[in-house]
Parts: C-alpha cells; structure tokens; sequence
C-alpha cells in the first residue's frame, strides 16, 4: 500500500506534476497523489490533477471564518484517507486545525535556504528578489515540516544552488525550480517509507522505486529525519 499524499496549490503546480509524475503513472511507488486541494479555481494545479483522474477540489479562503475552511479542508483529507500533505505553492496560512490534525505529516516547500528568505509574504520572485539584493551566492529549495508560522517548521531537506553573477530573479527561480522538481519527490518518498517502514510487509518494491527514480539519491534519502512526532 502506497501513502495517499494530497497536494495543495495555489498556482502553477510543476510541482504537483512534478509528484504526479514520479508516483501516479510508475507501479511500486511509495506515495500516490491522491487529493488536490487549491484556494483558487483557476489554479492550473487542478487541471493537472484532473488530467490524471486524481480528485481535485477548490477550497476558498478569501472572506470565510478560519473555522469554516478547516473544516471544509478536513473533511477532504479525511474522505480521501489522506495519510501525508504536500504544501506546493499553497500561499495561504493553512488552518491551525488542520495543521493539528496533520502534525508531522504535513510539508512544504520553499524555494530558498531557510531559515533565510523565508516568512510572511516570502514567496515567488521576492523570494529570489531578496536572495539576488543580499549578495548570497548559493540559494535552493528547502522542504520543512508546517507550523502555525509560515515558513518556521523543522527542515527537512534542502539543495544548494548556486546563484551567478548574470542571474534575474527569473534565471534564479527558473533554476532553483527544477530542483525543487527533483527535490520534492524524493522528499515525501523518504517519508511515505519512513511511514511504512514500521509496519508489517517490509517495502522492497519501494525501494527498488527510489532506486531505480534517483540512484545518486538513495543514499542521501535514508539521511532524512522522520518527524519528532514519529
Ligand atoms: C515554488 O517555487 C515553491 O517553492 C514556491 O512557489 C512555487 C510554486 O510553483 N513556494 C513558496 O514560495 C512558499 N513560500 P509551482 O506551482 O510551479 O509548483
């Protein structure tokens, strides 16, 4: 059994297509996106989602209680048995129940070094914006578990990537995001293990997955730490 891992975006979603590709469509996977949740109804996240009969949902947030989106938010994850969330591009404070309810199971990612670049209204290019002004030359992603504050939760993983001298904002991002792409699954692979690992069947088919997704990775994937609530 594969860890049902649910996906909220509010853009884009290379990221989600990038999980899509790594576990929907290859046999074995240890992970399956298996709910899409986005704030915006135009976010191209759905159609990807959709695209790959994966259920995708719109959960608004703008001008509703907080109370009213965890719930709607909750009953998703729970319909769905949904056993890992992946934060990708989602630019909404995720309801503090919902974060409760998913304690050490739920990520994200975010496309500098944190602790630096990161916190309210740290995202998309002022991410890279404020990389490119501080001077730094190395930047990349960092996943991080999520806490009530954004961007603060106990890092996970993260990439270095160097910044050169000609780089704009979107050279930068354009660079750090194909290792996000690399980055993420091999993430919440290590975690959908780290959950199965525990219990009864060992994973081998699982293994022979990362091995096979990402030979260089799998040594450094059994280095990533399961959560403190584990
Ligand atoms: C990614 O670069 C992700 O790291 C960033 O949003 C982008 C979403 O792209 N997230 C943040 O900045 C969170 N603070 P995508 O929709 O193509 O996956």
């Amino acid at each position: 059994m594969s860890v049902r891992v649910a996906v909220l975006a509010s853009g884009g979603g290379s990221n989600l297509q990038a999980m899509l590709d790594a576990f929907n469509t290859v046999a074995d996977a240890p992970a399956r996106i298996a709910l899409v949740i986005s704030d915006r109804d135009s976010a191209g996240a759905l159609e990807r989602a959709r695209a790959l009969d994966v259920p995708a949902f719109v959960v608004p947030v703008s001008g509703r209680p907080e109370a009213e989106v965890a719930a709607d938010t909750l009953e998703l994850l729970e319909r769905h048995a949904i056993g890992l969330v992946a934060l990708a591009g989602y630019l909404r404070l995720v309801p503090a129940a919902v974060i409760r309810a998913y304690a050490g199971r739920m990520v994200n990612i975010h496309p500098a070094l944190l602790p630096a670049f990161g916190g309210k209204g740290m995202y998309g290019s002022r991410v890279h914006r404020a990389v490119l002004a501080s001077g730094a030359r190395v930047t990349g992603p960092s996943v991080h578990y999520v806490t009530e504050n954004y961007d603060e939760g106990r890092i996970i993983a993260q990439w270095p990537v160097p910044v050169l001298t000609d780089d704009t904002a979107e050279t930068l991002a354009a660079r750090v995001l194909l290792v996000e792409h690399r980055l993420y699954p091999l993430v919440i692979a290590a975690l959908a293990l780290g959950r199965t690992e525990r219990e009864a069947e060992p994973r081998a088919a699982s293994f022979h997955w990362l091995e096979h997704a990402a030979p260089d990775a799998a040594e450094m994937i059994h280095l990533i730490q399961p959560s403190p609530l584990d």
